[in-house]
């Protein structure tokens, strides 16, 4: 009998970059003769790659460890289970003690040696590696690989990681640890063969990306700005993206490349997560509101069309009725064209989770709600805003419709295009025709029809 083909089944939560560890998960395991599983039933590993940014975030691994223990228990198999991610960072030894399901742990710096652990989970030892190692990580991991197929023509690419601002609510300089960059040789390199795959797009990842700092070819620091001129030379490559940004360490030259690299896109995840100077002094946000729209208006000023995006926090300790709407206010001043709203969560470990002032949960719901709805307008009125004009579309894949092809506008508004005759990772000019409560609407350039136009209409 020939032994079975070992499956991994990654499930991810969380951010993007959590989204691109998968991947050299998977990569590292591929020596191993792993290969995907299509769900956890069919799995020999499941790996749960957690988020420890809020609470509910962090609970959810204890219920999915729940579920997989119930699935082991009737079709009587016992997968591997490995828990990675910042959760495992965060609790390490803590999670073996909480669920018996869990085999091994691993921290988010350690993802080269789990072929090891899983050796060892194998042998029944429950090993916990959250060790920081974080050079390690960047420099032993594989290069990924793996097919056109599995990658679409977009991709990310972890640039740094860490953090060093230490925000007063924010686990993640705990659970990534110190600020790290990666060399722009390594990057270039994975690009360019991301891009050789038929890659068009890649978004550059960092958990304060704007601070990437990484080795240059000739020995000095290079800045994020060199880094995207250096990463625009590639041929083949179309697109540059970025997130997410601290606005203190958004660079002139940062702001050049908005107005001077043509590969990077006008669009900028750039989080003020409060509107008010009080809070965001508690934050230790080392901003104020004001030095936040100053910058907004630079970058405008070098590239008018951008799409802001960012984040905000409702319900800090302390929050007023008279903070909450210098938060309603800096909305309405900066311009969004989307943003991410979350009540605040205390985290252990965290100084802003030891306060006395903590806001009452009735009280941070009614504020989402508010918020979440003046946002939501913002972004409905940036998608009408583009209705009538010719944008450039990435093409990422075929639409649900017949005769319809998907992609993304420059500001990552996902498009449909009516009739199009584009290939996949081709960039098409068309003319926006109309809204949906998703996406935009579209035919090849110079050819809207009425009809699209309707039909638009109709489905919005
Ligand atoms: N509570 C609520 N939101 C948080 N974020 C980070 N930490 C917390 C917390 N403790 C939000 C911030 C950050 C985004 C990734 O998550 O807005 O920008
Ligand atoms: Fe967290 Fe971002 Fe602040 Fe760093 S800059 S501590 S990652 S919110």
């Amino acid at each position: 009998m020939t032994a079975r083909t070992p499956k991994l089944f990654v499930k991810s939560y969380g951010c993007q970059m959590n989204v691109y560890d998968a991947e050299r998960m998977a990569d590292a395991l591929a020596p191993e003769g792993y290969v995907a599983a299509t769900s956890a039933e069919d799995a020999d590993l499941i790996v749960l790659n957690t988020c420890h940014i809020r609470e509910k975030a962090a609970e959810k691994v204890y219920s999915e460890l729940g579920r997989i223990r119930k699935m082991g228990e009737e079709n009587g198999r016992k997968p591997l289970v490995a828990v990675a991610g910042c959760v495992a960072q965060a609790e390490g030894a803590e999670i073996l003690k909480r669920s018996g399901v869990v085999d091994l742990v691993v921290g988010p710096q350690s993802y080269q040696r789990l072929p090891d652990l899983i050796a060892r989970a194998k042998a029944g030892q429950r090993p916990v590696d959250t060790e920081f190692a974080v050079e390690e990580k960047f420099s032993s991991l594989a290069t990924p690989a793996r097919p056109l197929a599995t990658r679409g023509v977009t991709a990310f690419v972890t640039v740094q990681e860490g953090c060093d601002k230490f925000c007063s609510f924010c686990v993640v300089p705990y659970t990534r640890g110190a600020e790290a960059s990666r060399s722009v040789a390594q990057i270039v390199a994975e690009t360019e063969r991301l891009v050789a795959q038929g890659v068009r797009e890649i978004t550059l990842l960092g958990q304060n990306v704007d601070a990437y700092h990484g080795a240059g070819p000739d020995g000095r620091d290079w800045s994020l700005a060199r880094l995207l001129y250096r990463l625009a030379e590639i041929d083949g490559l179309a697109r540059l993206r970025y997130t997410t940004s601290h606005p203190r360490d958004f660079g002139d030259d940062l702001i050049a490349a908005h107005r001077d690299c043509e590969k990077v896109m006008p669009y900028l995840h750039l989080p003020v997560q409060s509107g008010s100077d009080r809070i965001l002094k508690a934050m230790n946000r080392r901003h104020t509101a004001a030095d936040y729209l100053r910058l907004i208006e630079r970058i405008r000023d070098a590239r008018p069309d951008l799409a802001l995006s960012g984040d905000f926090i409702v319900g800090f300790p302390g929050e007023t009725d008279a903070d909450f709407d210098a938060t309603m206010q800096i909305v309405d001043a900066a311009g969004y064209a989307g943003a991410y709203t979350f009540k605040y969560s205390p985290r252990p470990g965290t100084p802003a989770a030891e306060r006395e002032t903590q806001v009452d949960e009735a009280v941070k719901n009614e504020r989402l709600q508010r918020l979440q709805a003046r946002i939501t307008e913002r972004q409905a009125a940036f998608q009408r805003s583009l209705v009538g004009r010719r944008i450039e579309v990435l093409v990422e894949r075929v639409g649900r419709h017949s005769g319809q092809m998907a992609g993304r506008s420059p500001y990552l508004s996902p498009v449909q295009i009516d009739g199009s005759a584009a290939a996949i990772g081709e960039v098409v000019e068309v003319d926006v025709v109309g809204v949906g409560p998703n996406s935009l609407f579209a035919a090849p350039a110079g050819g809207a029809r009425e009809d699209i136009r309707m039909l638009a209409e109709a489905t919005a």
